[in-house]
């Protein structure tokens, strides 16, 4: 059986966002700055495009801004606000379990002169709001905050940030990275008015290296790419036709049943959590319960999580160890943050869904994982009396 559960990392395209990019390639591959009907014909595509996801958010159409995918759009927003800001405030406050695309580009600012506060976060991985309340001040003109965490799944409380900034009446910029929440959360920016939204085609079964970053109607911010003038001067380059092409085909598959998807997704994950509790003794939980239903991280105690993943890749199950960008160095940044110990950090797997699981690959899931924990936890336990 053939089980992939790591589809935070990425997800499999549907195969009518495969349709729609051979469609764009081989029929519409006219450039969109073109004069003649080839050129108005790929424009009438990414407009079309910019609708279907203006509608996703309750946005309009001229707020969308599509980018090579969530990396450049936090890296656009971080930098075009610092850049369009400066002058009025140092200060960035963002979280200490963002995602590297945030972090590294916040190292970076440190040095051109920001004065950024990495918030720590609760034993649950959630945001510590009185640790918000202290570092904001006067001086804070960006606040950069995860929606859904993409190791554990912990939803962070964005609407609770945005109240606090608005009754304290500090004028920052806010900024919400959703690529692990699209699809999965509701985010309106009519009920939830963010300034600026970071998205991901590949996180949503549409193509890799295509994203895109709402930024609110009338906020001034510095464009990271220089060039050629498209998307209204923000972002030059000539438009990823195929990718915008797929990324709005998943997001019309995706925005067709929700519900009926997101119920499916959260009955297959309850149900692994509560097999692998009923059949696997010292786990440790690094989910919270009111959590995205897209993930589920859990810690093998005594096992390394890496040994077990090849275990298990050898029976076509396929996970991770945390974050795809992060597995290749030492530890996780997410879970350290949330003060586990190194034999639970050690230990970790995240096992994240999409539609395409269902109940019966858990049984076998929890039947191999059952097997390598129990004979890695054997070997290690001859190895540490030898
Ligand atoms: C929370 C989060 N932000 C940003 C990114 C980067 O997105 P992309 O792979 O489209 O550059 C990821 C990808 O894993 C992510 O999980």
């Amino acid at each position: 059986m053939f089980v992939y559960l790591d589809n935070s990392s990425t997800t499999k395209p549907y195969p009518s966002v495969v349709r729609a990019v051979t469609r764009a390639m081989e029929a519409d591959f006219g450039n969109p700055s073109s004069l003649h009907r080839m050129g108005l014909e790929a424009e009438q595509l990414i407009k079309e495009a910019r609708s279907i996801l203006a509608r996703s958010l309750g946005a309009s159409p001229k707020e969308i801004f599509f980018t090579s995918g969530g990396t450049e759009s936090d890296n656009t927003a971080l930098f075009g606000v610092w850049e369009s800001r400066k002058r009025q405030g140092k200060r960035i406050l963002t979280g200490s379990v963002e995602h590297p695309a945030v972090l590294r580009a916040c190292e970076k600012l440190e040095k051109m002169g920001a004065e950024v506060i990495y918030l720590p976060v609760t034993t649950q991985g959630i945001l510590d709001m009185e640790a918000f309340q202290e570092a904001l001040n006067e001086d804070t003109i960006l606040v950069s905050l995860m929606h859904v965490n993409n190791e554990t799944g912990a939803v962070m409380p964005i609407g609770e940030v945005m109240r606090i900034l608005k009754q304290r009446r500090i004028p920052a910029v806010f900024h919400t990275d959703a690529v692990q929440s699209y699809g999965k959360l509701d985010l309106d920016v009519r009920s939830c008015p963010v300034d600026m939204i970071s998205l991901s085609g590949h996180k949503i079964h549409g193509p890799k290296g295509i994203g895109a970053l709402y930024v609110r109607d009338g906020l001034v911010s510095q464009p990271f790419l220089y060039g050629g003038g498209q998307e209204s001067g923000f972002r030059s380059g000539t438009e990823n036709v195929p990718g915008i092409a797929g990324f709005a085909q998943a997001v019309r598959e995706q925005w067709s049943e929700p519900e009926t998807r997101i119920a499916r997704i959260t009955q297959v994950k309850d149900y692994l959590l509560k097999q692998l509790t009923e059949t696997i003794t010292d786990l440790s939980f690094h989910t919270p319960a009111d959590s995205a239903p897209s993930v589920l991280n859990i810690g093998f105690v005594g096992c390394k999580g890496e040994v077990l993943l090849h275990m298990l890749e050898q029976s076509d199950i396929f996970v991770s160890t945390g974050s795809a960008c992060s597995s290749k160095k030492s530890g996780s940044h997410v879970l350290a943050a949330m003060g586990l110990s190194k034999s639970q950090i050690e230990g970790a797997i995240r096992f994240s869904f999409s539609e395409d699981n269902d109940i019966n690959q858990m049984d076998y899931v929890v039947e191999v994982i059952r097997k390598a924990v129990t004979s890695q936890r054997r070997l290690r336990k001859a190895f540490a009396k030898e």
